[in-house]
């Protein structure tokens, strides 16, 4: 356990937002597990402890995903936003994500609170406005911008890099920085085209934003998210077109700029605003204060993908507008996995959660268990449907259920369900009522320190002590031998059942409130007498803010008795049950078939490429050469750096093979060697030549080989 702090601070106002999901598909753990379910934990928490919260979310509608996505299906973008916007809306339901409003961004509010945003910059003189040449294609006639096209990153190299962000490094940069950029409609070269356009220049408040964040937040930031801007800076901030001659988005409010709409990274972060606008008007709140409050924090959960809109290019908006507040911090996660490989929405390598819960019903609180226990929080994270099983078996049947179903079985057998008295404590009895009472000190500091992987596990350690000092003073054989003392026990033990009940809500919401009524520890405010026991009442109970907990989060430290003498409990239920071999093996299965389909749509043979002369052919100059030495290039997945002994001379040659091969197989291998390539320098390191390599029919890269070449007689021209 940790050095316990002192109890939750003061009441504060908090805003906290949870990044937009695009709205082109349903959601899957991936976003759980990095995103809303911290955020969750973070705000429940919050309210727990007496905080003012606006827990705030909503579709991102707008962008070039959602146009690529309606293309592919043949229908227009609204119906693509109005499908997923539902499905994504029903599962942070499902979820128990407590989400005080979940907007969207094709929301009357929002088209006006961008509209006004931009508005109050261009007036205030924030923008450059420039015609410049942007990438465009003739095919397709139109602009290509953000996801439209696809490049060589000029900072790490990834070929898929989008227009305006890398997925790989991080970097957002404009679509005319990539090298090679290729149309992701047509797949043609794009020409370069005149337009104008509004520009934030971020170059005029990189002082700012050095001040603010190098020099502010230092210390309380995530090193991930501290190490990623401050690369960023260092690498010397650019202004940032705003606008995007595209016809899905909010337009610019300006009189010239017809066919233009607002940069889907300009106007979604501002939906954290309307958002909390909209919210503000239907609770009959003032929403100013969330935003423009210096005692309030802000707090952005997100993914490390929007880490640099985040932590740079909305902080600069917001402090040139002027009026609003700058995020208190911004923790952001790394990614899930999933079974050893990258979540993926296009190869369906996803566990999507409408799926999950026809497969898992009822069973919200595993997932979010498991997701938190493994949560990527200070690196990429693997999800695997074994680690899901171990975690649902060994810790929440075993541990959790466990002691919560001994507590409550013995009660009721014992004493009709009645709290006994104690008698006098024992030494450990007070020793466990004391660890007891640290508890949530010791969970706060970590949910405080966004550590929500520790804050789990520590919930779970307050379930062992239970589970432990049940084992250990056997309340089922004392009975026979001292009935005082075993109503001591049972005392003791429902304390902490309590305990368990209320501070597992934040994590564990469903299981919280199933507990808090099997103890009835809570009341529904219209029916008092109903006990509440299926998740859908829950959430609707939770909706209608009709259940009220008896107890709050710091009463556990400070109450001496937590379920009084005599307070009458509920019968036992299951709160979690054993997840089976096949059941998970079932999953597996699943991901497996999956692979299989899209190993299969792979193998789809690629068509012959043009025809070329006998001329182009000869122009090959292959050899047979020995590799000498072989190691791989630093920071590189992909990439071995060769010394390979030609027969001319011994040159480098930067091979792709990596993966396939490790330094040591290939050292002594004879290979075909294109020895009059042009040079090129790989990483710093110049390539003089080519190994050349091809692929066995179910995909295994293979050398072209001069020793099986020799058996048909050397590798020939003619
Ligand atoms: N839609 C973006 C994504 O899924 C996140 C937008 S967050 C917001 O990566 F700040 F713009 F709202
Ligand atoms: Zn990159």
């Amino acid at each position: 356990m940790n050095q316990p702090k002192k109890p939750a601070s003061s009441a504060s106002r908090y805003t906290i937002t949870a990044a937009l999901p695009y709205t082109n598909g349903p959601i899957h753990i991936g976003h759980l597990a990095g995103v809303y379910v911290p955020a969750d934990i973070y705000a429940r928490y919050l309210r727990l402890t007496g905080n003012d919260v606006a827990f705030i979310c909503g579709s991102d509608e707008h962008g070039v995903p959602i146009t690529i996505k309606a293309k592919k299906e043949g229908v227009s973008p609204q119906d693509i936003v109005d499908k997923y916007h539902a499905i994504i809306k029903k599962s942070f339901e499902d979820f128990g994500i407590s989400l005080d409003n979940y907007s969207r961004t094709s929301a009357k509010i929002h088209h006006e609170t961008a509209s006004g945003f931009f508005t109050t910059l261009y007036n205030k003189g924030e923008f450059i406005e420039e015609v410049t040449e942007q990438l465009y294609d003739e095919e397709a006639n139109q602009f290509l911008a953000d996801r439209f096209v696809i490049g060589t990153c000029p900072k790490c190299g990834n070929e898929e890099s989008y227009g305006d962000q890398c997925e790989k490094c991080g970097t957002s940069h404009n679509a005319t920085d990539l090298i090679n950029p290729k149309s992701a409609i047509t797949g043609n070269v794009p020409t370069l085209k005149q337009t104008k356009h509004w520009f934030l220049p971020l170059d005029k408040h990189e002082a700012f934003l050095r001040e603010w964040i190098l020099k502010g937040h230092k210390k309380d930031w995530k090193p991930n998210v501290y190490g990623q801007v401050k690369s960023w800076i260092d690498d010397g901030l650019r202004p940032r077109a705003v606008t995007r001659d595209l016809d899905w988005g909010i337009p610019v409010p300006l009189p010239d700029a017809e066919g233009k709409v607002l940069y889907v990274w300009f106007d979604a972060p501002i939906g954290y605003i309307s958002a909390t606008k909209e919210w503000a008007a239907r609770e009959g709140k003032d929403w100013e204060p969330y935003w423009k409050d210096k005692d309030t924090k802000l707090v952005h959960f997100i993914g490390k993908d929007n880490i640099v809109f985040h932590c740079i290019i909305f902080p600069a908006m917001l402090k040139a507008e002027g009026s609003y507040i700058l995020p208190d911090n911004v923790p952001a996660n790394e990614f899930l996995n999933l079974e050893g490989n990258k979540l993926s929405t296009s190869k369906n390598w996803a566990v999507w959660l409408p799926e999950y819960l026809e497969d898992f019903p009822n069973q919200q609180d595993v997932l979010r268990y498991a997701l938190t226990a493994n949560a990527p929080e200070t690196k990429d994270n693997d999800f695997t449907w074994k680690d899901f099983q171990a975690r649902n078996n060994n810790e929440l049947v075993a541990i959790f259920g466990n002691f919560i179903n001994r507590v409550v079985v013995l009660t009721n057998k014992y004493y009709n369900g009645l709290v006994p008295e104690p008698s006098e404590f024992s030494q450990i009895d007070e020793e466990t009522l004391a660890t007891v009472k640290a508890y949530p000190a010791v969970i706060a500091s970590s949910i405080e320190r966004y550590r929500f992987r520790e804050a789990g596990q520590e919930l779970m350690n307050l379930a062992r002590l239970g589970n432990k000092y049940l084992a250990d003073e056997e309340p089922w054989k004392v009975i026979k031998e001292n009935e005082a003392r075993t109503r001591t026990i049972m005392f003791v033990a429902l304390q902490i059942a309590s305990a368990l009940a209320t501070l597992s809500e934040p994590f564990l919401p469903f299981t919280s409130n199933k507990l808090k009524d099997i103890l009835r520890l809570c009341h529904n405010e219209e029916q008092s007498d109903v006990v509440i026991s299926s998740n859908k009442e829950i959430a609707t109970a939770q909706k209608n803010k009709s259940r009220k907990d008896t107890l709050s989060w710091n009463d556990i430290s400070l109450k001496d008795t937590l379920l009084p003498v005599g307070h009458q409990i509920g019968k036992a239920e299951l709160l979690f049950s054993k997840i089976e071999d096949e059941t998970v093996q079932a999953q597996i299965d699943k991901l497996l078939a999956t692979k299989k389909a899209n190993e299969a749509a792979n193998k789809a043979v690629e068509p012959q490429k043009e025809t070329i002369s006998f001329e182009d052919f000869t122009k090959l100059d292959l050899r047979v050469g020995t590799i000498l030495e072989a190691e791989k290039m630093p920071k590189a997945k992909k990439l071995l750096v060769l010394k390979v002994d030609t027969g001319i001379d011994v040159r480098t040659i930067v091979s792709g093979i990596a993966e396939s091969f490790t330094p040591e197989e290939v050292v002594g291998k004879k290979v075909t060697v294109l020895v009059n390539l042009a040079p090129r320098a790989l990483r710093g390191v110049e390539s003089q030549g080519m190994i050349l390599m091809t692929e066995t029919a179910d995909g295994k890269l293979v050398f072209v080989n001069p020793d099986d070449a020799k058996v048909n007689n050397g590798l020939h021209i003619s």
